[in-house]
């Protein structure tokens, strides 16, 4: 199933559990998604950022796609902009047909953030496309953002922009970042914060960074109310050491091979995380059973 991302983030946030959001440039990153979420009975959602958009996985080329792979499938797939910052992307990906966009005007002021927030569920929600805002900023792993309070998402704010902006799934700050920590270095989470976001707003929460993030802190993360998780960083880096490895002991591996390789060592890697978050399992329909196991 090709779906919006709303009823998807409703059911995981009504179960506690998290759907996995992963970032694809292309083919093979696409099928060893739809493969994993079709052999885990799981929900998931692929996000396309718009630098992955402009430099390789243009919104024209990967939709047919990504629809292609998800519609025969029982399980949800959502298709979702992932940092949409500038207008003209967002309007972009909406008109190539995502089911999803995310609007991240988390860097600027409180009044323009919800103002650049509301033109975008208006225009997506008459198209029944879900949208996913961030309040509170989360920043950059390398530059330390992660623990930096300040960025981190207000419980009185967060109320009242949910209200004013009808946002259908809101990005929170409350300690990590984006891309690669430091070696060994896990990141301290804000999970008083976490609850208190959940009590107040009683909707779907989103947590990006997940890579690096440390399997303690996601897994309290979700039993405290985040259902979507971002990962990105991980399943490339993960992805392109199965095919280094390989390229290394066969070095004149036909170039498809290889590929395959990379494919299934992503496939792999998702369905444990799916696991992991609780997200397995939750759609057991009939599955089609060519799968990477
Ligand atoms: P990581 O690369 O740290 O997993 O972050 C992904 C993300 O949050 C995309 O929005």
């Amino acid at each position: 199933m090709y779906v919006s991302m709303k009823e998807m983030l409703l059911h995981a946030s009504e179960h506690r559990y998290a759907v996995m959001a992963i970032n694809c440039v292309n083919l093979e990153q696409a099928k060893a998604i739809c493969y994993a979420a079709d052999a885990e009975a799981a929900p998931v959602i692929i996000n396309i950022s718009p630098r992955q958009m402009k430099a390789h996985a243009t919104p024209e080329v990967m939709v047919p796609l990504i629809r292609a792979l998800a519609e025969p499938l029982d399980v949800p797939v959502a298709l979702n902009l992932d940092h949409g910052a500038e207008f003209k992307d967002i309007t972009r990906c909406i008109r190539a047909g995502y089911s999803s966009v995310m609007v991240d005007a988390s860097q600027y002021d409180f009044e323009e953030n919800i103002r650049r927030t509301r033109l975008v569920t208006a225009l997506a929600h008459e198209r029944g496309i879900s949208v996913e805002a961030e309040l509170g900023h989360v920043g950059q792993a390398a530059a330390g953002d992660g623990q930096e309070a300040d960025f981190y998402t207000r419980v009185d704010k967060a109320v009242e922009f949910v209200e004013r902006t009808h946002c259908d799934a809101l990005a929170v700050a409350i300690g990590t970042a984006h891309g690669s920590y430091p070696d060994n270095y896990v990141p301290q989470l804000d999970f008083d914060r976490l609850a208190q976001l959940k009590e107040a707003l009683n909707m779907p929460l989103v947590l990006h960074g997940g890579s690096g993030a440390g399997e303690a802190n996601i897994r309290k993360a979700v039993a405290l109310g985040i259902n979507k998780i971002n990962v990105c960083t991980d399943l490339f880096r993960h992805q392109r050491a199965a095919m280094h490895k390989q390229l290394n002991t066969e070095p004149t591996i036909d170039y498809m091979d290889i590929q395959m390789h990379g494919m299934q060592a992503a496939c792999a890697f998702i369905r444990s995380y799916m696991h992991m978050i609780g997200s397995s399992g939750r759609y057991q329909f009939r599955h089609t059973g060519d799968a990477y196991d």
